[in-house]
């Protein structure tokens, strides 16, 4: 098989011409991991995977991170299950984030394999943050370059968190209030210089940070608002319709994603492996 690459508009890439079921030779290997730290996300089609494949795919990446607050696959720990019921109205990664933005090492990306689709809809957006940092002026591309921020979990997974109180997105598929509680919050630049690419990306998301350092809560609310406005501007966004058989595998330093949740009364389930990450350091000045 020719491997090959199919750029997507906004962000993201397909790669054509893999068989993921299959051991791969390290030259189709390499090809796709050049892909990954150029495009961010990258998409795979048709493709048919036991869950045993799918952690062997993703340990060839990197070492496994299991995920402390999803539901677990009962038979797979390593697989995280990210899924919908029919009854339910709200769901997981329904508004734009990256995972894991606070750990110390955030999570290097995630492999999302597609279980059980609604019909219609339950599509998922990306964002390209290398994008969304290089459209910035010179002016705030300085101004950011000197600024930290902090990030924090238990507003989201914490006691009283937004999936404990606001939806039912909770209940058994989401858990582990008390290590929530325990994770302390974390700094990290706003502009990272990309460990994969090199390439200067901005990292702060609506679900995770909370200010910059040295800000209150309050004073950072305006640019952080302005930012993230910023981001999901259109020509950086892609959005991914799922179908039997995709799989997409995004990295969490370059891209956000969002979830659709416009597909009341039907079942949706997703597999997803995460990657383990490693500290982020800023860029140096321009
Ligand atoms: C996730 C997530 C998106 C989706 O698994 O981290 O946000 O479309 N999922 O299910
Ligand atoms: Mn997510």
């Amino acid at each position: 098989m020719t491997v090959g690459i199919h750029r997507l508009p906004g962000v993201g890439a397909e790669v054509l011409g893999v068989d993921l079921a299959q051991d791969l030779p390290d030259r189709e290997f390499e090809f796709m991991r050049a892909a990954f730290a150029e495009h961010g996300v990258i998409f795979f089609r048709d493709q048919q995977i036991s869950e045993a494949q799918h952690i062997a795919f993703a340990q060839r990446w990197a070492p496994i991170n299991i995920n402390r607050f999803f539901a677990a696959h009962p038979d797979h720990p390593e697989i995280a299950l990210v899924s919908k019921e029919r009854d339910q109205t709200s769901n997981i990664g329904g508004g734009w984030h990256t995972d894991h933005s606070y750990d110390r090492k955030p999570a290097l990306g995630s492999i999302l394999v597609a279980r059980e689709l609604p019909p219609e809809g339950g599509n998922t957006l990306f964002a390209s943050m290398y994008a969304a940092y290089e459209a910035l002026s010179d002016e705030l591309k300085d101004q950011l370059g000197g600024l930290n921020a902090v990030h924090s979990v238990r507003h989201v997974f914490g006691e009283g968190g937004a999936y404990y109180v606001d939806n039912d997105a909770g209940g058994d598929r989401i858990g582990n209030t008390a290590a929530a509680e325990k994770l302390p919050d974390v700094i990290h630049p706003v502009i990272i210089t990309h460990p994969l690419s090199g390439r200067k990306a901005l990292y702060v998301n609506p679900a995770f940070t909370i200010r910059f350092e040295g800000w209150t809560a309050e004073e950072s609310q305006p640019l952080l608002h302005q930012l993230y406005a910023h981001c999901i501007r259109p020509e950086f966004v892609h959005e991914f319709v799922w179908r039997p058989g995709s799989i997409a595998f995004w990295d969490n330093r370059a891209t956000w994603h969002f979830a659709r949740n416009d597909y009341h009364g039907h079942r949706r389930e997703m597999h997803r492996i995460t990657l383990g990450g490693e500290p982020l350091s800023g860029a140096p000045p321009t």
